[in-house]
């Protein structure tokens, strides 16, 4: 009875996983405060989207890290970058199996740490940074990616993006805008995941965490200038935020259950505080529940396997 009057559901192809590919490495290596997930090799990210797609998850979100950094991000745009050369590897590993996604930042790239360029001041420069996205969108492409993830909230991101990518010819190429994300603490894992060299914080250009009508009016932009589809994160600090756009969204929300998300559950439940199991299909369930249609977690491929289990 439970099951027949379920009113969400969770299903392995609304799930990406996200994945980091860390250029020069002999092995894939641990993230510590991320037990589970790694840095892969090149090789160990093929296996990995392989897992994912044999496991029925939709889409795999790509995140390089470059051995070397600059202060424009030089590597990003790279067709030999390490984030360009992953996206064309596992393209040929999984072809349309998985979709294919590309973050799409300098935070990775720059030696500073923040997603954009900066004046010689040393604050972000709104407009010199869309002139790098544009380009890094269009090396994404050329690399195969199916669709561009624009997570760093500079403003005009997503029109500059999609103009750039038709007038490449990549038309059928889909942009993700993180419409709503907010400057959080929950992305501290994340940092040691990419080797951040952030100094500071990104306040300047990601959301108050104490705002929520703002949410509204950034993915109605977005929309406007041409999102596929939108994106709120964190995920479960941002329910309410996730459940209005969910309700006044012309396009497909997502959300992503961010590092540090994944890093307090998997605390808790190696103290044996949690349990494991339970904890993170209700916390994937909450976030779909509040209306996400899809939800980037680095557990996908797990739950996946987890789901093909119970049916
Ligand atoms: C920016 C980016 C970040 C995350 C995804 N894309 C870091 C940030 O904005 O500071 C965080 C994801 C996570 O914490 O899991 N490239």
């Amino acid at each position: 009875m439970r099951r027949l009057v379920a009113q969400t559901r969770l299903h392995p192809a609304d799930l990406v996983l996200p994945a980091f590919v860390r250029e020069g490495l002999a092995q894939p290596r641990p993230i510590t405060s991320m037990p589970g997930v790694e840095q892969h090799t090149r090789d160990s990210l093929r296996r990995a989207a392989a897992a994912a797609a044999e496991a029925g998850v939709g889409g795999i979100m790509l995140f390089g890290v470059p051995e070397v950094r600059d202060a424009v991000g030089s590597q990003a745009t790279d067709p030999g970058g390490i984030l360009n050369v992953a996206i064309a590897d596992v393209v040929a590993e999984v072809g349309d199996a998985l979709v294919v996604q590309a973050d799409l930042c300098l935070d990775e790239f720059t030696d500073h740490g923040h997603c954009g360029v900066l004046t010689p001041s040393g604050v972000v420069d709104n407009d010199a940074t869309l002139d790098r996205y544009a380009r890094m969108a269009v090396a994404q492409a050329d690399a195969g990616a199916h669709l561009v993830g624009l997570s760093g909230m500079m403003d005009g991101q997503t029109a500059v993006v999609r103009d750039a990518l038709d007038g490449a010819g990549h038309t059928d190429v889909s942009v993700l805008a993180y419409a709503a994300k907010y400057a959080s603490a929950f992305y501290g894992p994340f940092r040691e995941a990419v080797e951040s060299q952030l100094a500071g914080d990104r306040r300047t250009y990601q959301m108050d965490a104490a705002n929520r009508r703002e949410a509204l009016r950034e993915v109605a932009i977005d929309v406007d200038e041409g999102a596929d589809v939108v994106m709120v994160k964190p995920a479960m600090s941002y329910l309410d935020v996730l459940a209005d756009v969910a309700a006044t969204s012309t396009v497909p929300v997502w959300a992503y259950q961010v590092s540090g998300e994944y890093a307090m559950i998997e605390a808790a439940a190696a103290h044996g505080w949690i349990t494991r199991r339970g904890a993170i299909t209700e916390s994937v369930l909450s976030i779909t529940r509040a209306g996400a249609d899809a939800v980037l977690t680095y557990w996908a491929t797990e739950l996946a396997g987890w789901l093909a289990e119970e049916r």
